[in-house]
């Protein structure tokens, strides 16, 4: 498959107020020449990236403020997105975690983390994918999942089953679509300096500039390139890729024992007794 061309395309990417899909979204305008159609709840931040980079590259940004753990919202973004425009690439990126004790996981936190990095991922893929299909095998999908989808991760137990999910999903998707001409990228980035270290409290135990951790700038530079040469499945960073590959080769017991007792030392206060 010839790599993709984002130049004077319009790309959607969801997540686009912080962290990595903010870097993407700049990336993407700065260095590829794409649209950008960016998503997330914070119209503020939507708006002031419209400014930044229509101001400095001369692309075109629209703004999509939604919440897509809202029943409909994802066939809502998928209708504005695609009026009057032709959607060549889509990045789902948004996603939350839960950092704790998994039976500390209050029920509506599980059912916005199911929300925001399962379900709306499904129908969004579905849904635009089902458009490169019609037209032809023009398009490409980029599904953000995580180092932490390739084996159990203790303290952030739901996060990673949700992960594994988009693993699996997103591989199994890429055959299915790939004599259509469309390309299915997974990207598994472990751990990176954004706002969701310090929203989940991640960062009691991981902090930017850490061994391991990677800035959101050279995450998604690795990123990108991935999905313009349309590779199914990403890591980036020789560590997380050997940990990748340990993940795949050792028992995955032994695997989650030695990361419960990394995270053991991030918890906030005592599991709770039954
Ligand atoms: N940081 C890490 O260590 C790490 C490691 C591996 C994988 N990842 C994955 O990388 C992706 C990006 O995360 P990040 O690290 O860049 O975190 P981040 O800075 O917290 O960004 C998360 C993005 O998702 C959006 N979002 C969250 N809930 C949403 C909702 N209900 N509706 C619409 N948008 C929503 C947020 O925007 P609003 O709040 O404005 O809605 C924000 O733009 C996620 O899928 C994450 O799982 C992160």
């Amino acid at each position: 498959m010839k790599p993709m061309n984002f130049r004077g395309r319009w790309v959607l990417i969801t997540g686009a107020s912080s962290g990595l899909g903010l870097e993407m979204a700049r990336l993407l305008a700065k260095e590829h020449g794409a649209h950008i159609i960016a998503v997330a709840r914070r119209e503020d931040r939507l708006l002031a990236l419209k400014a930044e980079l229509e101001g400095a590259h001369g692309v075109q940004v629209l703004p999509l403020t939604a919440d897509l753990t809202r029943p409909g919202e994802a066939v809502r973004v998928h209708a504005a997105a695609v009026e009057g425009r032709a959607v060549e690439g889509v990045i789902l990126n948004a996603g939350v975690t839960f950092f704790g004790h998994v039976l500390e996981q209050p029920p509506e936190s599980f059912d916005t983390m199911l929300a925001t990095n399962v379900t709306s991922v499904v129908r969004m893929s579905q849904l635009f994918a089902a458009d490169f299909v019609k037209r032809g095998g023009q398009g490409s999908l980029m599904l953000v999942a995580s180092t932490a989808g390739f084996a159990p991760l203790p303290y952030q137990t739901t996060y990673a089953a949700t992960k594994a999910f988009v693993i699996s999903f997103g591989r199994g998707m890429a055959q299915e679509l790939r004599k259509a001409g469309v390309s299915v990228t997974v990207f598994a980035p472990g751990g990176i300096a954004t706002e969701m270290l310090s929203l989940s409290g991640l960062d009691r135990k991981f902090k930017a500039g850490d061994v391991g951790i990677m800035s959101a700038e050279a995450c998604a530079r690795i990123a990108v390139d991935a999905m313009v040469h349309r590779r199914e499945l990403a890591v980036p960073g020789v560590l997380n890729r050997f940990l990748a590959m340990t993940m795949k080769l050792l028992p995955h017991g032994f695997m989650a024992q030695r990361a419960a007792a990394l995270y053991e030392g991030g918890l906030p206060k005592e599991p709770p007794t039954p």
